[in-house]
């Protein structure tokens, strides 16, 4: 891959001898810019003013003021595939800059600023596939600052610190921060060296980069479980597995769990090096684990015991990243049923698509004529929960609403 990292403090420049700037001294940029380096990555460092030595196999670009290294990074962006802002840019300058030294008589105590840009903000358009990361330096609670900032710069990764907390912050040799994503549980990573966290972040940003890059495979023949990966605007091929099924009889999240394991495991062994996602949905009522009908008189058995009842859809995604790390989920959705009359559960059988008579429901096609209401995410019937995905693939995908309508 190719880094972009930024570090170091800038300088605003207010007459040839004053500038405003903060105590940044880049070394957890220049930690990263070298463990990119280490980890036979291409890196550019773009650097503030710092007295750090350049990092071995690493290209540096020398910066002084904000505005200085919104440029540098804009000419460099589109030769890398990872910017990560580490530079503490300052956002003020001063309005004026004055050609020659202030007379200290001439001074009223008051300096005009204008605001700088931010770099990540400016860029975001010319963002593409690349990932963007950045830092965010906090003083207290840096978890609701990290994700506003995540949100708002829109980044795929925010490392936050708590820059008043010991062994943390600008001079220091260690660091502890919280890594933030749009799709995933926060990762804490804790006091060490920064060239550690930097290796950490680093291995982290790859894995990302990896997943979105790599081939993926949905096991299963799920015309619905397709619909929606389509729908998401996501590239994938479909393959089943013909795993055979595991019943738990009284752990409806295990069967599950279990059964999307085992085909994602089926299909990653026919494709080592693809991301692999795979899910297994069943109906639980009443302490009962209602499997997939085999035919229309299945299906006419199956949803008569569902009619006029509220029932669980269990399912679990199994997801491998192209590094075969796997991840296994469970989501829930609630179901309320109408009271069906035998004929409405014919008509219903013989429009719907055998693959799905049973778990998940075609809802915005003919399947709405059974259910009343329902909640949890929508995705999730139709038998795959939408917010682990976004994990999963790395794509910030929208969410709906509990029991909201797709639409059409
Ligand atoms: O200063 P702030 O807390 O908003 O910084 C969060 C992230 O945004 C950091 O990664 C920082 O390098 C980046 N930033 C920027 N341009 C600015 C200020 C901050 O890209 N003007």
């Amino acid at each position: 891959m190719r880094f972009l990292v930024t570090a170091g403090p800038t300088r605003e420049f207010a007459d040839p001898v004053r500038f405003l700037s903060n105590p940044s001294t880049g070394k957890m940029g220049f930690a990263v810019a070298r463990a990119a380096a280490r980890a036979g990555h291409d890196a550019v460092l773009v650097a503030g003013p710092v007295s750090l030595p350049t990092p071995p196999g690493v290209e540096r670009v020398d910066v002084v003021s904000a505005c200085d290294m919104l440029e540098a990074v804009r000419s460099r962006l589109p030769e890398c595939d990872a910017l990560v802002m580490c530079a503490a840019v300052a956002d003020w300058r001063p309005a004026r800059r004055a050609a020659s030294k202030l007379k200290k008589g001439g001074m009223d105590g008051t300096l005009a600023l204008v605001r700088n840009p931010d770099v990540l903000k400016t860029l975001a358009a010319d963002k593409g596939d690349r990932i963007f990361a950045g830092f965010a330096a906090e003083t207290g609670d840096p978890g609701a600052e990290a994700m506003r900032k995540l949100r708002e710069k829109n980044l795929d990764l925010i490392a936050a610190n708590d820059v008043s907390a010991p062994g943390c912050g600008f001079a220091s040799e260690t660091n502890s921060v919280t890594v933030y994503t749009a799709f995933d549980a926060p990762v804490r990573i804790p006091l060490m060296r920064k060239s550690a966290v930097a290796a950490r972040l680093v291995r982290m940003i790859g894995r990302i980069a990896a997943a979105r890059s790599a081939p993926l495979v949905l096991a299963s023949k799920s015309p619905r479980r397709a619909k929606i990966l389509e729908s998401l605007g996501v590239e994938f091929t479909a393959e089943p597995t013909g795993a055979p099924e595991i019943s738990l009889p009284h752990d409806p999240a295990g069967t599950v769990r279990a059964n999307a394991a085992a085909k994602m495991r089926a299909c990653r062994a026919k494709h080592p090096g693809a991301a692999v996602l795979a899910a297994d949905t069943i109906v639980w009522c009443g302490g009962t684990i209602y499997g997939k009908p085999r035919d229309a008189a299945g299906a006419a058995a199956f949803l008569g015991e569902l009619s006029g009842r509220t029932h669980t859809v269990f399912t679990g995604v199994a997801y491998c990243g192209p590094d075969g790390a796997e991840r296994v989920c469970t989501a829930e959705s609630h179901v309320r049923f109408k009271k069906l009359s035998p004929r409405a559960i014919a008509r219903y059988i013989a429009v719907a698509n055998p693959l799905d008579r049973a778990g998940a429901y075609d809802i915005d096609e003919h399947g709405s004529m059974l259910v009343e209401g329902w909640t949890g995410e929508y995705e999730n019937i139709m038998g795959l929960p939408v917010a682990p995905l976004r994990g999963f693939l790395c794509r910030p995908f929208p969410v709906r609403k509990s029991g909201e309508r797709p639409e059409r």
